[in-house]
């Protein structure tokens, strides 16, 4: 099932009033075409979902059954693993500042392995998840990420040394590193990048008698909005391309797709709610905003909309159902001039959608709907 079927079906299945607007429908296939695809091209390389992109429990239970780990960051994420009775070796978590009471959880469940970037989590982990595997997290350049994530997580060089050191003294069984090139990352160069900065920080771990043998990637690998982006395989062969040359002893490597593998499986369902000429255009009001589903719109992730008419494209601003004046989803929209009360398709909606959406205003939280092949 590729990407342009799946749009397709859904759009004859909301014709039909078979899916009800405002609904994100997920097809299960496109999601275990992108599990078997990921890591491929890096054999001995595991991956780890992070649940953060869509934790609906139909979209995690169809990763768990692709046979792929979990990276979680709370007790709710973690539960809903453990509710479909996922081994805790298959779970991480790399939110380098997590919750007291989720790291203790964890390790009560045995979750082993957590991400670090500051001495306060050091002792954290050292009181509450004794013993744990620990990899510190790499600040990384984010450069070519529509999504960047450098700033609030991840330490430079020098200090991720001496962190090191401080696990291993306080205890932990300090085992690597872990970095994140940035979500929706198209520049290839970053991995590259990245795990150059990774080799450095393993020759300096020597020195202070570390056993260095892992090495997080993080996620980045990215879905299809409106510009063109490079393949898995042409990352993971960039990937290899690095690892063969700063890590010629091999490692053990972790990959945490988030956006990848659930981004292109999902389509909302939406309705035009209303419409108003204004000054500055064409506004257009659907019944899904920033709000309840469309937050990335804020940080300028641009999605492609497609309303199921026919016609001549124009400018539209594209805007949510609630009042308030952020509730605005695109300035720039080029599409067919929708009537009110006709349903919008928006493409490759599957990742950080709902799990951000809020109930406010009243308005109701989009339901996620697995669509399976047999639907149609
Ligand atoms: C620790 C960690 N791992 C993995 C991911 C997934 O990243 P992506 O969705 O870009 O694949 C994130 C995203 O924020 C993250 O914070």
């Amino acid at each position: 099932m590729d990407r342009d079927r799946f749009a397709e079906h859904v759009a004859a299945l909301a014709r039909l009033g078979r899916l009800q607007p405002p609904c994100l429908a997920m097809s299960p296939t496109i999601i275990r075409d992108k599990a078997a695809r990921c890591g491929a091209g890096l054999p001995g390389a595991r991956v780890f979902y992070a649940v953060k992109a869509n934790d609906d429990p139909e979209v995690v239970r169809v990763v768990a059954e692709a046979g792929l780990g979990f990276e979680v960051g709370s007790v709710s994420e973690l539960n809903e693993v453990v509710h479909l009775g996922v081994a805790p070796e298959r779970v991480i978590s790399s939110n380098p500042i997590k919750a007291p009471e989720f790291i203790a959880y964890a390790h009560q469940h045995g979750v082993r392995m957590f991400t670090f970037d500051s001495r306060a989590e050091v002792d954290k982990l050292v009181k509450l998840a004794p013993g744990c595997e620990a990899v510190v997290r790499l600040a990384v350049p984010n450069e070519g990420s529509d999504w960047p994530l450098s700033g609030k997580f991840g330490v430079d060089f020098g200090p991720a040394v001496e962190l090191l050191a401080y696990a291993k003294v306080r205890g932990l069984n300090a085992v690597g590193i872990n970095f994140h090139v940035g979500s929706q990352c198209t520049n290839l160069q970053s991995w590259d990048t990245a795990i150059g900065l990774a080799a450095k920080l393993r020759d300096e771990a020597r020195d202070i008698a570390l056993d260095f043998r892992v090495l997080n990637i993080g996620g980045g690998y990215p879905a299809q909005y409106l510009k063109p982006i490079p393949t898995v395989d042409e990352i993971e062969d960039r990937i290899a391309k690095a690892l063969a040359r700063w890590f010629p002893g091999g490692v053990e490597v972790l990959i945490e797709p988030g956006r990848y593998l659930v981004g292109d499986a999902g389509v909302f369902v939406t309705r035009v709610i209303g419409k108003a000429q204004r000054q500055d255009g064409l506004w257009v009001m659907i019944d899904v905003g920033v709000f309840n589903g469309l937050a990335e719109a804020l940080g300028g992730i641009r999605y492609e909309f497609v309303p199921l008419r026919e016609g001549r494209k124009v400018r539209c601003i594209l805007a949510g159902p609630s009042c308030d004046g952020f509730d605005v989803i695109d300035r720039e929209v080029q599409m067919v001039e929708p009537e009110v009360g006709d349903i919008v398709l928006i493409r490759t909606a599957g990742a950080y959608t709902t799990v951000y959406a809020a109930r406010f205003n009243g308005f109701p939280l989009p339901m996620v709907k697995v669509v399976e092949d047999t639907m149609f």
